[in-house]
């Protein structure tokens, strides 16, 4: 049975795109709902130029009260049904209790190659270090931050010239790659981690 994808955003759901371009023909899986936290996010808009229903959840009326907004976007979830949900540039950390309801079905996608630089700022991190490679990881999503299993992992060189803005629209390249890959594996059911 085709399998139903929600994928959460904040910003210009580039990785939204890409993941929703790629669940065509005998994909096993085709996106369901796009999810913001933010008022006018510009994936929101490619979400609807594609067909795909939207909804939005800001969190700032919640603030101070992470379960309530927790809790509202869990609500747009259920309308939808999703089996499997796709973190792609959702820029909110995500309580235990809200991770345990989706637990083995969320996926997410962060801009470095883990366990390297959890959290904000990877592409800087990775030039402050010295790093010859970075890139890209697609991980199961567990209570601690950008922790889970990794299912996948994509690389590029970096340069000498290399500034935090040209790798982070190198490793974009590689996300919208890998992105769409472990995806599909995972809605297979299929073991095993990519490496690009
Ligand atoms: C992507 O680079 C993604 O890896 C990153 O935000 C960007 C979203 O771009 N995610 C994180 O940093 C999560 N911690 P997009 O909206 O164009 O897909």
């Amino acid at each position: 049975m085709t399998k139903r994808v929600a994928i959460l955003i904040s910003g210009g759901g580039s990785n939204m795109v890409a993941l929703a371009d790629s669940m065509t023909g005998d994909h096993p899986a085709r996106a369901c709902l796009v999810l913001s936290n933010v008022e006018g996010a510009g994936g929101l808009a490619k979400a609807e130029a594609l067909g795909i229903p939207t909804a939005c959840v800001p969190h700032a009326p919640f603030a101070g009260d992470r379960a309530a907004f927790e809790a509202a976007l869990h609500a747009q979830l259920m309308k939808a049904q999703p089996d499997i949900l796709c973190l792609a540039g959702f820029m909110r950390v995500l309580t235990e209790g809200f991770v345990a309801r989706w637990e083995g079905r969320m996926l997410n996608i962060h801009p470095s190659l883990l366990p390297k630089y959890k959290g904000l700022n990877t592409h800087q991190r990775a030039l402050d270090a010295g790093d010859a490679e970075h890139g890209c990881s697609v991980h199961m999503v567990t209570p601690a931050l950008d922790d889970g299993p990794i299912l996948g992992q994509a690389r590029v060189a970096v340069a000498p010239c290399d500034t935090a803005e040209t790798l982070a629209a190198k490793v974009l390249v590689q996300e919208h790659r890998l992105y769409p890959a472990v995806l599909r594996r995972f809605a297979e059911g299929q073991a095993g981690r990519i490496d690009l």
